[in-house]
């Protein structure tokens, strides 16, 4: 298939909705990571998005609007209780994506077999533009073949779906570096089921008590039911094994030193950078999650570019605020494989 390779402007997105409007398949890119988008309202497009990924088909898609108004434009959800509304106006457009029951306007292609659909309102100027000009809502996962770290730059959308998509179009590095937080609303109390730049301290902020699923932090075993279904499978993953290592800089520093060789990569803070004799790669200081969550999937694609690297050491992130969501995917990253240097 040719792919289009398309710009940001005026004209070039009025060509995305044309494509989408038809039926066709765009790669666009939103303030988290890139999308591959889909008429979310068409059953039958949205398995082109699935096979373009190489997506399992039980894990459902976020639909995403370009305003709270679209939810009852197109009939999307049961209801939008009050919490979900508080959310929505604190937080919309921006990086929450927000579980409620569905209606049958949402296709089981969409919701895989699920009753219920993620919504998500994108700040992305050229995605919220694209949304309105096309009038649909759409369907989008994130851009990249199933596995791999999410796309965070044309390049990277380039090198995963070139050929196997209608569109692309460049709307250059994207703001916030990690996919979206998604809550679920369903139960009586609200769940996390993915952290993201929108931290559980501020959605407390806005509707109390929060849970956090277990499958945050932890493996889920593959008999376990999980809330959401992306949860269980490996993610982010660069070709290389990476192994987390949990302790001060010093003993990481050391631990790297004596345990890397050519076939080596670290990934590693600003301050550490200069005492690794190994190829490293930083993804910012080690206070500013902002930065690590910018920078980190860039970097796990880098190491994959390195064609001898078959071992990376990353150094295990704090939990707190951005820092969840950057732990979140490294974990996963590293198929929860952590050494304590304690
Ligand atoms: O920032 C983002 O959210 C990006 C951009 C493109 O918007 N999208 C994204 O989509 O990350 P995706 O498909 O890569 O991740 C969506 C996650 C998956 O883990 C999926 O299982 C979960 O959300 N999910 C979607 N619908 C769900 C539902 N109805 N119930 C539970 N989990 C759901
Ligand atoms: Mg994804």
């Amino acid at each position: 298939m040719e792919t289009l390779l398309l710009s940001s402007s005026e004209n070039d997105i009025k060509k995305a909705a044309g494509i989408l409007n038809n039926g066709g398949v765009v790669a666009i890119p939103t303030e988290t990571v890139y999308g591959l988008a889909a008429n979310a309202l068409d059953g039958s497009v949205i398995k082109k998005i699935f096979i373009a990924k190489g997506r399992p088909m039980d894990n459902p898609l976020i639909v995403h609007v370009s305003s709270i108004d679209d939810i009852d434009k197109f009939s999307l959800v049961k209801e939008i209780s009050d919490k979900a509304r508080k959310l929505m106006e604190k937080f919309w457009p921006g990086p929450l994506t927000i579980i409620l029951k569905k209606t049958e306007n949402v296709p089981d292609e969409v919701s895989a077999g699920l009753d219920t659909v993620a919504i998500r309102c994108p700040s992305h100027k050229v995605a919220n533009k694209l949304i309105k000009t096309a009038s649909i809502p759409l369907a989008a996962p994130s851009a990249n073949i199933s596995g791999r770290p999410s796309p965070t730059t044309f390049s990277h959308v380039k090198n995963d779906m070139l050929g196997k998509v209608d569109a692309i179009i460049d709307g250059g590095q994207s703001d916030v570096g990690v996919e979206s937080t998604v809550i679920t609303l369903i139960a009586d109390i609200p769940r996390l089921l993915r952290p993201g730049y929108i931290t559980k301290e501020q959605i407390e902020d806005v509707i109390g008590k929060i849970d956090v699923d277990k499958a945050v932090f932890d493996k889920i075993d593959n008999t376990e039911k999980v809330s959401s279904p992306g949860m269980k499978y490996k993610h982010y993953s660069p070709k290389a094994d990476v192994i987390l290592l949990a302790g001060e800089s010093e003993k990481f520093i050391d631990y790297v030193n004596r345990n890397s060789d050519k076939n080596t990569a670290v990934i590693c803070y600003d301050d550490e950078k200069k005492n690794i004799d190994a190829l490293s790669f930083t993804v910012g200081d080690e206070n500013d999650m902002k930065a690590q969550a910018y920078n980190l999937f860039d970097i796990l694609r880098k190491v994959d570019e390195e064609n001898n690297i078959t071992l990376v050491y990353a150094h295990l992130p704090k939990k707190e605020g951005i820092g969840m969501a950057v732990y979140n995917r490294l974990i996963r990253a590293a198929g929860f494989e952590v050494i304590s240097l304690e």
